[in-house]
């Protein structure tokens, strides 16, 4: 295992135009406590921005709420113009204050986020934007319509969903095409089985957020470590690579904001697990 390892060799996928690598990653983290106001290492976080395009990385999943603004704003001091990635944002949860997330998915609102999240990345255009969360409290028809509104008029090049079950993508997809589904999923967390089994069938990109359990599973003494030796791996790679390895729609985004936790997750993608330790983790994960 040597750190030169990059994200080319977790195999591509396609949204839209765009082809990314499937290792991405999640730009959450570059906040402060709480995902909320700037981070307390803001220079150690534009140095793993900065790290990002060396390794290959170029699929980031950013928020208008992380900070909120924050993130995005960064990301645009690192890595604009951006040339050959794709930064996908999204809107529809506010920021009351620290760790607190409140829906609004009323059209007017995210509309009006979009086009701030276009101007905080430095974009004409976002190349994946995703509904954060469909709000309770407005029809989601008319979320969905904001949506396609967006896409017609080429704020987005593409869209996405996040937190959603399979009836809702479906409802979804009466309206705009879904790019991806962004849901929590990982070695541990199979909540989402059912809906990762229809975006491969329907050829839609699966993200799953917290792929290492906010860092659980990189410790070391849990299910992983067995397989991590074998692989002279972290327990946190072996989780990155099980979850590479059990769909080729999937789209990790591991998220941090050290440049050396970077550098070994991306090291995950040259991982090959074989059948057997894949089965054998997949046995142990559905346990808990
Ligand atoms: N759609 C949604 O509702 C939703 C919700 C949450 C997150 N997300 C997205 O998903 C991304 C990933 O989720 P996440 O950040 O919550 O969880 P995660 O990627 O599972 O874990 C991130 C945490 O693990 C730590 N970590 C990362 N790499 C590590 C390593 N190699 N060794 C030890 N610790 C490590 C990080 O701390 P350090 O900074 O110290 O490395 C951070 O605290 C986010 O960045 C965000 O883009 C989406």
């Amino acid at each position: 295992m040597t750190t030169q390892a990059t994200a080319a060799q977790s195999g591509t996928f396609n949204i839209g135009n765009f082809t990314i690598n499937r290792l991405g990653y999640g730009a959450m983290r570059i906040t402060g406590r709480g995902i909320f106001g700037p981070p307390a290492d803001r220079e150690g976080c534009l140095e793993t921005l900065k790290r990002l395009p060396e390794l290959d990385v170029n699929f980031i999943d950013t928020a208008d709420s992380y900070g909120p603004d924050v993130s995005e704003e960064l990301i645009n001091e690192a890595l604009h113009p951006y040339e050959g990635m794709l930064i996908a944002t999204k809107a529809g949860l506010t920021r009351p204050g620290p760790d607190r997330w409140a829906p609004n998915g009323m059209p007017d609102y995210l509309i009006g986020q979009a086009r701030g999240s276009l101007k905080r990345l430095g974009l004409s255009q976002i190349g994946l934007w995703q509904l954060h969360r469909i709000d309770p409290r407005v029809p989601r028809g008319d979320q969905f319509a904001a949506v396609k509104a967006m896409l017609d008029e080429g704020i987005i090049a593409n869209a996405g969903l996040s937190e959603v079950s399979i009836e809702e993508i479906e409802a979804a997809r009466e309206v705009f095409p879904v790019a991806t589904v962004q849901n929590r999923y990982n070695l541990v967390d199979r909540q989402s089985e059912e809906v990762l089994k229809y975006c491969e069938k329907e050829g839609i990109g699966f993200i799953p957020w917290f792929p290492l359990a906010a860092g659980n599973l990189a410790k070391p003494g849990g299910v992983l470590e067995e397989v991590a030796k074998r692989h002279e791996a972290t327990p946190g790679q072996i989780a990155l690579a099980w979850v590479l390895k059990r769909s080729p729609v999937m789209l990790p985004i591991p998220g941090t904001s050290k440049v050396a936790h970077l550098e070994e997750n991306v090291a995950a993608a040259e991982i090959e697990l074989s059948d057997d330790d894949f089965a054998a983790l997949d046995a142990a994960g559905r346990k808990g």
